[in-house]
């Protein structure tokens, strides 16, 4: 649950709400019963938009977890278009797998296997939209491979830049505590990055969005 919005509107929001397609339910129920951090559907529904809005041809995705958000962002890419998604974790890896096969989007998307670290120095395609979502510990060095993939005009997103609101708090648990410190650091990389327009919207867990200068 989210801890950036206050309680009523967040409900309320959530009232609102008109998701019919019964997959991405079945999977967001999964996801909580199983403790598999996914986009909060607020911030899908963001990420869903912007797909709409730039019909990217090539995404790439790091962080699959069980395909949640690849699978909203396969729905809404036009005929030629195709998502590349990096995880390194075999057990998500397989439920990804089935959950893409049942979503019959298989040929629009593709898992690359293993640590994006060692992958994406080696990737040779380059791509309009990136959804940078895994260890928070890893972001910098992962957000400067993604830098060299992104072509001009192309879209940066990137999840958890509030991390459960204690990017902003004063006390911050244990077991936080790095990961906080790490996202504050991030976070002033991100919005000091002269090669990106930068944006922090308080969706979800902290949404970034940085296009990349012509
Ligand atoms: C927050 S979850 C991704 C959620 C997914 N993007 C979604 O919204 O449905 C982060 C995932 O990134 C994976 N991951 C973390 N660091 C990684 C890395 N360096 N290379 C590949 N996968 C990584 C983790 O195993 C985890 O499954």
């Amino acid at each position: 649950m989210s801890k950036i919005l206050y309680a009523p509107q967040e409900k309320y929001l959530s009232s609102l709400r008109n998701e019919k397609d019964e997959l991405i339910l079945e999977m967001e129920q999964f996801a909580e019963d199983n403790n598999v951090p996914i986009l909060d559907w607020n911030s899908a529904e963001l990420l869903e938009s912007l797909i709409v809005l730039y019909k990217p041809k090539r995404v790439l995705e790091i962080g699959t977890a069980i395909a949640y958000s690849t699978i909203r962002v396969a729905k809404n890419l036009k005929k030629k278009a195709m998502i590349d998604t990096i995880e390194k974790d075999p057990d998500k890896i397989k439920s990804a797998e089935e959950y893409i096969n049942r979503s019959g989007y298989e040929n629009k998307i593709n898992i690359i296997k293993g640590d994006a670290l060692q992958i994406m120095p080696a990737l040779n395609t380059k791509y309009n939209f990136i959804f940078l979502d895994a260890d928070k510990e890893d972001y910098e060095r992962l957000f400067y491979y993604s830098l060299m993939l992104l072509k001009k005009g192309g879209v940066l997103f990137v999840d958890n830049l509030l991390w459960h609101g204690y990017a902003a708090a004063k006390t911050v648990p244990a077991k936080y505590k790095i990961s906080a410190s790490k996202i504050r650091e991030f976070n002033k990389l991100f919005v000091g990055q002269h090669s990106l327009t930068t944006t922090i919207l308080p969706v979800g867990d902290g949404i970034g969005i940085g296009i990349k200068k012509d």
